[in-house]
């Protein structure tokens, strides 16, 4: 299909528009880097990978990272606060994040001049459309005139210049100074704005501007200055200054077709018609529209997560997946449209089992649900929980249905009746989102550890078809995920857990190295094969000193437990394990087995 731009001209695709961004950075000097999976391995404070920085935290702070000082990538991102926004032009929960990074390298002046130059030379947008937004100074930190000179020079002029406090134009993941947590880093940003000249609505406020939520403007790339990091004294400067860029695929997408409807572009092209077929509405009418982008957005979420190996649960990444599937679910069905077909909209069969699954089950709940609701005279938040609790149907959903009748829900009350039964410490509103450090401390550390040993320990108990399909760390627990084509047995299960032990007891150093993952391979190290590297890699052993002096003499006699290409971070020798503990054995779906651990005293 030829997409057409609103000139009636053939425009790029969103795959030309991320091949065209990698290439320009590759050109200058940057190394294109693998993205991380949706749920992040080694960090227990996020949930989800919401920034191609998050997973560049170290670095930033000033290890070495492995391929240099200029890397470049598009990374899948997730950002639940925004679910409650999609339906509008601009908000998606799912995104891709294209991103290039100065680790200490180049600084604004680079970082500026090339991104305007992709925008204008090989994007193609009109100069005159592009608006910038500046820091104006706050919390200690000077007004950045520095990125304003830039841009003056670049040929911005003064009046598309527009300068904000902390809440728009600084960034941290945790947001402005104040909510940042100690070790959290950031600092003032430069934000481009496409202008889609639409008419302003003064519900908006009396004067449009790029932050205006109008939807006349769209914020198509970040470029944060990260030079500070939280301490308890306040913010403190970095002694390297990094860039963090990130600009959203989509939004590119929209502004290169000039449509300020993200929805329209080719990414969810297909989507919308089949939605449109099956429920015979048409996008164009507002009626319709809202529903059927929260559709086409949280089916492309769900369809990440799954493909991440997030399977639809009741607590954590999984009550996210079902909670995601489940608004679809009641949007879908509110068009008049059978609730399964959402599952019709993914393309992935493994994808599409899990969704189409995970949709059966609700759907007979959905329509006892709707009957119930139809007898509800006054919504409370008790009565939202047990709808909840006996249909699932999310909040907001419930919310929703009664918006119609003029009737609020008490979120306070809903809560309340939530925590009685579930732990909610570990999910949204847990704070699970406001971190997101990638997290080194000792009880992460040793389940790393761990991890490794378990996963050669299964190798060796129960063959080498064992691999890796999936690891997630708390602080509190591993959990690692395996192909193997039944349960195992409380024997084997118990070997295995033997075998961590003993290597613990025996106090292997472990040991890293740098290689490319080429040679790492091929000198027999495990890998996780889900998971995209870069060239160069480390490759983490378990051995014993045995004063061999290396490595290779100690492998050829049989003396490597295990050897892992990952990203660490480890102890240094097993025995500051103590004791591991296997503390379930389940299904993870087809030829897939689970297994949780946990750092014990005995
Ligand atoms: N990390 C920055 C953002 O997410 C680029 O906006």
């Amino acid at each position: 299909m030829t997409l057409l731009s609103q000139k009636g001209d053939s425009i790029m695709t969103s795959d030309e528009i991320r091949e065209k961004f990698i290439k320009f950075f590759e050109k200058r000097g940057h190394k294109h880097i693998p993205s991380s999976p949706l749920v992040p391995e080694n960090d227990p404070t996020t949930l989800f990978v919401s920034a191609g920085m998050q997973p560049l935290v170290p670095y930033i702070l000033g290890k070495d990272h492995p391929e240099g000082k200029r890397l470049v990538n598009s990374q899948p991102s997730l950002r639940l606060e925004d679910i409650e926004e999609v339906g509008d032009n601009r908000h998606t929960t799912f995104f891709e994040m294209l991103g290039n990074w100065s680790l200490g390298d180049y600084f604004k002046e680079e970082q500026l001049s090339w991104f305007y130059e992709f925008l204008t030379k090989e994007l193609g947008l009109p100069k005159e459309k592009l608006y910038v937004t500046l820091f104006e100074g706050g919390d200690g930190v000077a007004k950045d005139e520095e990125s304003a000179a830039i841009w003056k020079n670049l040929g911005i002029p003064e009046d598309r210049i527009f300068w904000y406090g902390v809440d728009n134009n600084w960034w941290s993941r945790s947001g402005t100074p104040d909510n940042m947590v100690e070790g959290d880093i950031g600092g003032p940003d430069s934000e481009v704005f496409y202008d889609f000249g639409t008419k302003h609505d003064p519900k908006y406020g009396k004067e449009c501007h790029p932050n205006c939520d109008c939807g006349r403007f769209l914020e198509i790339g970040n470029s944060v200055f990260i030079e500070y990091k939280k301490t308890k004294s306040g913010l403190e400067e970095l002694p390297q200054k990094s860039v963090d860029f990130g600009g959203g695929l989509e939004r590119l997408a929209a502004a290169v077709k000039g449509d300020s409807d993200v929805f329209a572009i080719d990414l969810f092209s297909k989507m919308i018609s089949d939605i449109e077929e099956w429920s015979g509405k048409k996008y164009s009418d507002p009626a319709s529209q809202p529903a059927m982008r929260v559709i086409a957005d949280h089916t492309r979420a769900s369809i990440a997560l799954v493909k991440d190996g997030v399977l639809p649960a009741n607590k954590l990444h999984g009550y996210i997946l079902r909670r995601l599937l489940r608004r679809a679910a009641v949007k879908m069905h509110a068009l008049g449209s059978p609730v399964s077909k959402v599952a019709d909209l993914v393309d992935e069969k493994k994808a599409q089992d899990v969704i189409g699954e995970e949709l059966e089950r609700f759907a007979k709940s959905l329509d006892r649900g709707m009957k119930e609701v139809g007898k509800i005279k006054k919504i409370d938040g008790k009565i939202a929980f047990d709808l909840y609790q006996s249909y699932g149907f999310p909040l907001e959903i419930t919310e929703e249905l009664f918006e119609e009748k003029g009737q609020k829900i008490d979120h306070k009350q809903f809560e309340k009746e939530f925590k009685k039964h579930q732990d909610l410490s570990r999910t949204a509103s847990g704070g699970m989102f406001k971190g997101g450090l990638a997290e080194d401390s000792p009880a992460t550390r040793k389940l790393h550890t761990a991890t490794h040993l378990l996963h050669q320990s299964l190798r060796t108990i129960l063959g080498k078809h064992v691999e890796q399909k999936g690891s997630n760390i708390t602080s509190e627990r591993l959990r690692f995920d395996f192909s193997h084509p039944k349960a195992l047995g409380q024997e084997e299960v118990k070997k295995v857990e033997d075998l961590m032990n003993e290597k613990i007891k025996e106090g292997l150093p472990v040991t890293s190295r740098e290689s490319t993952y080429d040679a790492a391979i091929k000198e027999g190290a495990l890998a996780f094969f889900g998971e995209k590297y870069g060239d160069r890699v480390k490759v983490y052993s378990i051995s014993p000193s045995t004063g061999a002096s290396t490595e290779l003499s100690r492998m050829s006699s049989g003396q490597v437990f295990s050897k892992e290409v990952c990203g660490g971070p480890h102890v240094d020798n097993t025995k500051e394990l103590g004791h591991v503990k296997i503390t379930k054995e389940e299904s993870a779906g087809a030829g897939v087995r689970r297994i949780y651990a946990v750092i014990s005293d005995k």
